[in-house]
């Protein structure tokens, strides 16, 4: 396929695309679904876009292929990239140490020079078909070193840069071995998202104390090619989700047939409570095993009063902090199981599976009290699904104050689930709160969500940058 020039060309490091190989040794394609996706779909049919990204297999390519108007260009990787970049340097160093460095992180300099290769494969992709004066939006902490590699490349487009993740505070972040390299990798982009102005604040101070650059409110003086000053535009842009399709999902009368369905298949509890996370420890699941565990063991919750459903879906699974965390997890839910069900009353269901969005849908309809105590996210949509499916106004959302979503989603109950003891009471108030309150608090977090969807976040994204 011969590329078009693109005017609006995504960089991610995964492509969203579902590649299928059937048994005859056929290749299909077909979008995967995803809130980022249909964001900036109808932006990237309009200007005829491109999405760069690896298509999530070792040694894996295709020709660019084009699917309802936008074309997907795939980044291929081999198994020591993939080793080197993606699990080693993206999810055991930088990951841990934006998230607060929970585990610590791992500093090893062939993973550095495995990122910097990898960051301008995907840097040399880009470049190769964005139009003349058009824009490249680059996503996440897998590509920090790309809107430098793209200016050096391409200096006639404008460049974005939005960090789905935390940023750490200078005393964390001047661990990294390579912090300038990062930093001014980063200052390539005309304009830096972050989820929160924390976020945002953190990242200003690190530029300042480890680069010497001068800020000015949200702005940032970079070294220009060729001498002189280019002004950096930074600030928060809090992500969202398809607020109203998942609306729509939640109000489908199968939707709700299969949510009384798994009431019932759980027993008809009075309360129903429910967690889902990607297997990660930012995610808190063992703090909110500890606490239903202790509120089980003093009789303050009972089975078959009362059960959760924890669902995790697989990730990462070939680096050591997640092998271990599966293995704490999944010790504590037996445990559980073991002493506090009895038979066709467990205390815990747990599926370590994806859920397709229906069956999610009805999940988060059935669950009386949604349980999210991440130790640190950028911003949490689970949190946001949650309310967004509660189309009949009830249930109550636990929050953990250390996400991005907390920022808005102030009538949840905000714990800090590092005080378990605390945990164990927001539980309790809330498998006790009554309709009346619940619609309260959901009705006004059900307008924040639906009003500040995925798409306001994408074009306010957008606006700033064509401005900057
Ligand atoms: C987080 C990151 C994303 C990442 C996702 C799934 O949300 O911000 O960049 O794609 O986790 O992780 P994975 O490593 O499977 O892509």
């Amino acid at each position: 396929m011969t590329l078009n020039p693109a005017e609006l060309v995504v960089v991610s490091n995964r492509l969203p695309l579902d590649v299928t190989f059937s048994d005859d040794g056929k290749v299909s394609y077909g979008r995967s679904p995803g809130g980022l996706v249909a964001a900036l779909d109808p932006v990237l049919r309009q200007s005829g876009g491109a999405w760069v990204g690896w298509p999530g297999a070792p040694d894996f390519s295709f020709e660019p292929v084009e699917l309802d108007g936008l074309t997907s260009i795939p980044v291929q990787l081999s198994g020591d990239e993939i080793a080197e970049y993606y699990e080693g340097f993206s999810n055991a160093t930088l990951w841990p140490l934006y998230h607060d460095v929970i585990t610590p992180p791992e500093y090893h300099r062939e993973w550095h020079e495995a990122y910097r290769a990898v960051n301008y494969k995907f840097a040399v992709a880009a470049a190769n078909v964005a139009a003349p004066g058009g824009t490249i939006w680059v996503h996440d902490y897998q590509l920090q070193l790309v809107p430098a590699m793209v200016r050096e490349l391409r200096p006639d487009v404008r460049i974005g840069f939005f960090n789905h993740i935390p940023f750490p505070p200078e005393a964390l972040f001047a661990q990294l071995p390579w912090r300038r390299e990062i930093l001014m990798g980063l200052l390539g982009a005309d304009l830096i998202g972050f989820q929160r102005s924390q976020d945002a604040g953190n990242f200003r101070s690190c530029v300042r104390r480890l680069t010497g650059l001068t800020t000015r409110g949200h702005s940032i003086l970079a070294p220009a090619p060729g001498g002189g000053r280019r002004e950096v535009i930074s600030g928060a842009f809090p992500i969202s989700i398809d607020s109203a399709s998942v609306d729509a999902l939640a109000r489908r009368p199968s939707v709700q047939a299969r949510s009384r369905a798994i009431r019932a298949e759980l027993g008809n509890p009075d309360r129903i409570l429910f967690g889902v996370d990607r297997l990660d420890y930012t995610k808190g699941i063992s703090h909110r095993l500890k606490a239903y565990e202790e509120l089980l063991r003093e009789g303050r919750l009972k089975v078959p009063g009362v059960v959760m459903v924890q669902i995790a879906s697989p990730s990462r699974d070939n680096v050591s902090a997640y092998q271990a965390l599966r293995d704490d997890v999944e010790t504590t839910v037996g445990r559980i199981a073991g002493d506090f069900g009895s038979l066709g009353s467990p205390a815990i269901h747990y599926l370590h599976q994806n859920q397709p969005p229906e069956e999610m849908a009805a999940l988060y309809l059935a669950a009386d009290v949604m349980l999210v105590t991440a130790l640190r996210d950028g911003m949490n949509l689970v949190a946001k699904e949650y309310v967004a499916s509660r189309v009949d106004g009830r249930g109550a959302l636990i929050l953990s104050e250390f996400t991005g979503a907390a920022d808005e989603l102030r009538q949840a109950i905000l714990v800090n689930p590092h005080d378990i003891d605390g945990l164990k009471a927001a539980i309790l108030r809330a498998t006790t709160l009554e309709v009346p309150r619940q619609r309260r608090r959901m009705q006004a977090l059900r307008r924040r969500v639906l009003e500040h969807d995925v798409s306001a976040w994408a074009s306010s994204f957008l606006r700033a940058l064509a401005a900057s």
